[in-house]
């Protein structure tokens, strides 16, 4: 018996070129079965590689994953420690098969902020696969939205100041240069599992016109039909930008 895969219902000449995840659910997985959250947090690591895998395979050309939250430096420090561990431990192991894929991985947030074991791993991967052209995995770590609108405008006033650029100068595209997404395009799907039907301060500026995709799912329990299914809901909804149906149906 074969069991037929929703990736034949993807339409692959209206693939998302950006797919963005918040990945919920990691601690009320562990919790299910009686275990540590941290254990919830290691299982989700395998959810990691078959999102990326999915999206590499299929073409999507940058995926990027809600990681850690400004918000979770609040957590007990064991849980911070051992998050911060497995982060690590995934660079090292996976840099390798980030290569094999031609997956360059890239990193936002206030990365300063890091155990500088975990800044020197990550940058040290992302140095390693900056050639990479298949696709592009971005990790938010230490990210939350707001962080990265307030530096945005912190930047663009330093350049008023000394004088680089003009206040009538300072529009949307503009703004957007001085993001730490100024080199990828908006995403057009966004997808939060665990039920939870939140933006919890993740992307708020790129996600304008993005369209949202929540599942029940747990994080660890996400895999690649469930990339698939978000696909597919995805490509049957109508993106209008503001405008009518019509007015879409005229353009075309
Ligand atoms: C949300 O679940 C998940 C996180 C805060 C961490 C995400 C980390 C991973 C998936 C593993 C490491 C990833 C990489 C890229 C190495 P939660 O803890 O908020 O779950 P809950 O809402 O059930 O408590």
């Amino acid at each position: 018996m074969t069991m037929n895969s929703l990736k034949e219902k993807i339409n692959i000449e209206r693939l998302p070129q950006h797919i963005a995840i918040i990945m919920d659910g990691n601690g009320r997985w562990a919790k299910e079965q009686g275990k540590l959250r941290v254990f919830g947090h290691q299982n989700g690591v395998g959810a990691v590689r078959a999102a990326s895998e999915a999206c590499a395979e299929l073409g999507v050309k940058y995926l990027t994953l809600y990681a850690f939250s400004t918000e979770n430096w609040n957590r007990s420090q064991f849980e911070v420690d051992a998050l911060m561990r497995l982060l690590s431990k995934t660079m090292s192991e996976e840099l390798k098969t980030l290569n094999n894929n031609n997956i360059r991985l890239n990193a936002i947030g206030d990365l300063e902020r890091l155990p500088k074991s975990n800044y020197e791993a990550l940058m040290k991967t992302i140095d390693e696969t900056k050639n990479n052209d298949r696709m592009t995995l971005t990790l938010c770590l230490s990210y939350s939205g707001r962080w990265e609108i307030a530096q945005a405008a912190k930047k663009i006033a330093e350049k008023v100041k000394s004088g680089e650029i003009n206040i009538e100068q300072i529009d949307e595209k503009c703004f957007s240069d001085f993001l730490s997404t100024n080199d990828m395009p908006d995403p057009e799907l966004l997808i939060r599992t665990s039920g939870e039907e939140r933006i919890s301060n993740f992307l708020l500026w790129q996600l304008a016109y993005s369209e949202f995709y929540f599942t029940e799912k747990f994080w660890p329990d996400f895999g690649k039909e469930d990339l698939y299914a978000a696909i597919v809901d995805y490509q049957n909804r109508e993106r209008r930008f503001g405008k009518t149906s019509e007015q879409l149906k005229e353009n075309k």
